[in-house]
């Protein structure tokens, strides 16, 4: 994969176009199991994660087709119920599947998930909530089984922390079955909203999505449907750090600005403007961003561990000393010894990051050590003296479908090489 090579200090201005949204897109391609028929998803976002769900469908017994942000699937053939150890290690998101095969197949066969760029990536509560909804469950040699006896049974279900992944799994699993669900301490995430109105437009009857309480009646046929994604509001953040750290005037289209509120804050605080209008949101970005008060990372609406990374690379050149606090994953620094090779001072213990501004970051080589650390290094090039080179950038592919060509459409000196 080749790397990304910029030059920095350079004013981004323009209007671009924020891509569909990766984390909503995943779920719903592995609900497209449920549906008997085709699937077309609009705005479907050209990612390595997305072509990884593909394989995953086919080995499946489903048919894929993919062409212009549109992803067709015919899940009418699906006949397989595990996935083998290989397409789970190509893609962290995979268990994001099990409740689908489960709820369709009656069995399930994944590998256990093991660590990933982000600490432990552990699926108990998944497990624990597919468990009561009626499957049997066996772990042997690694993998972890999962047998129903009679399809799912609706249950009362208490998530002990609000994951994303184990929301989606119950709401998937629970869309086609006996009886109805309600599940307390739910994830809010809109992405979570954007499954939920994915699955009733197919017929499925789904109550509350975005609240932490989600009522799911089983149904008992969903229907093939049309369906555009969501917009990525992680992309949206991205390109706001990206205009905040070089004193941009930018306008992000296709936008739902409710949803970047708790980002938008921030940089306000750091002495960015915004207006919105419509879908628009322009970003006027000041010679130079202040420091801001401490800020934690949350599940939804509190301001995104993904958006983490991008706000630390914006505020490493700030007037003043910044500290973030990252609560949702243990082991989301490793990025942070890369900025540092363009000259940033940041100081993690723990889960927490300082990050004291310095008069001016310099390029240099460097390598993504994750996603939106990569993106991270991304927009720390653009703020950067000279030319930054980054490497391993197969993890931003992973995420951004088209970062290269969105960056030099606002002005940047940025290329692959
Ligand atoms: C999703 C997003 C990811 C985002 C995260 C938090 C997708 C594809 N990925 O990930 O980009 O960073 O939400 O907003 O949508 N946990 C457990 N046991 C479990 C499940 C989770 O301990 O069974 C822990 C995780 O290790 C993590 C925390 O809970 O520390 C949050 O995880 P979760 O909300 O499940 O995130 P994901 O769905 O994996």
């Amino acid at each position: 994969m080749p790397d990304i090579i910029v030059e920095g200090k350079n004013k981004l201005n323009g209007k671009i176009k924020v891509q569909g949204s990766k984390n909503a897109v995943l779920p719903i391609i592995a609900a497209s199991i449920l549906i008997d028929g085709k699937t077309v998803i609009n705005n479907c976002p050209d990612l390595s994660d997305v072509k990884a769900s593909m394989k995953i469908l086919e080995y499946l017994g489903a048919k894929c087709f993919y062409k212009n942000n549109c992803l067709i699937i015919d899940a009418s053939n699906i006949k397989g119920c595990s996935i083998p150890e290989k397409l789970m290690r190509e893609m962290r998101s995979s268990s994001l599947f099990l409740g689908a095969i489960l709820s369709r197949m009656e069995m399930a066969v994944i590998c256990s998930p093991g660590g990933c760029e982000l600490g432990p990536r552990p699926i108990d509560l998944h497990i624990k909530a597919l468990k009561e909804l009626g499957a049997e469950t066996k772990e042997q040699n690694g993998n972890i089984s999962f047998k129903l006896n009679g399809g799912i049974i609706g249950n009362n279900i208490h998530l002990s922390f609000p994951s994303v992944g184990a929301t989606e799994n119950v709401i998937i699993a629970a869309a086609l079955g006996n009886g109805t669900t309600t599940l307390n301490n739910a994830a809010k995430e809109p992405e979570i909203v954007d499954l939920a109105n994915f699955l009733n437009k197919a017929g499925a009857r789904i109550k509350g999505a975005g609240s932490d309480r989600v009522v799911i009646e089983g149904v008992k046929r969903l229907n093939p449907i049309e369906y555009s994604v969501c917009f990525d509001r992680i992309v949206a953040a991205t390109y706001i750090s990206a205009a905040a750290i070089c004193g941009g005037d930018i306008v992000l289209n296709g936008v739902n600005i409710g949803q970047l509120s708790s980002v938008v804050s921030v940089y306000e605080e750091a002495g960015c403007l915004f207006s919105a209008k419509n879908k628009d949101l322009r970003i006027i970005a000041p010679k130079k961003l202040k420091s801001v008060s401490t800020v934690r990372s949350l599940t939804y609406p509190g301001f995104p561990t993904d958006a983490g990374p991008l706000l630390i690379s914006s505020l490493t050149v700030a007037k003043g000393t910044s500290i973030f606090v990252e609560n949702i994953f243990e082991n989301r620094f490793r990025y942070i010894d890369e900025l540092k090779r363009l000259g940033a001072s940041i100081k993690t213990e723990g889960k927490v990051a300082v990050i004291e501004g310095v008069s001016r970051l310099c390029g240099a080589k460097c390598y993504a050590t994750d996603l939106r650390g990569g993106a991270a290094l991304v927009v720390a090039g653009l703020g950067a003296e000279g030319v930054t080179q980054i490497g391993k950038t197969c993890y931003i592919k992973r995420g951004y479908e088209n970062i290269v060509k969105d960056l030099s459409s606002l002005g940047a000196k940025i290329k692959e090489a």
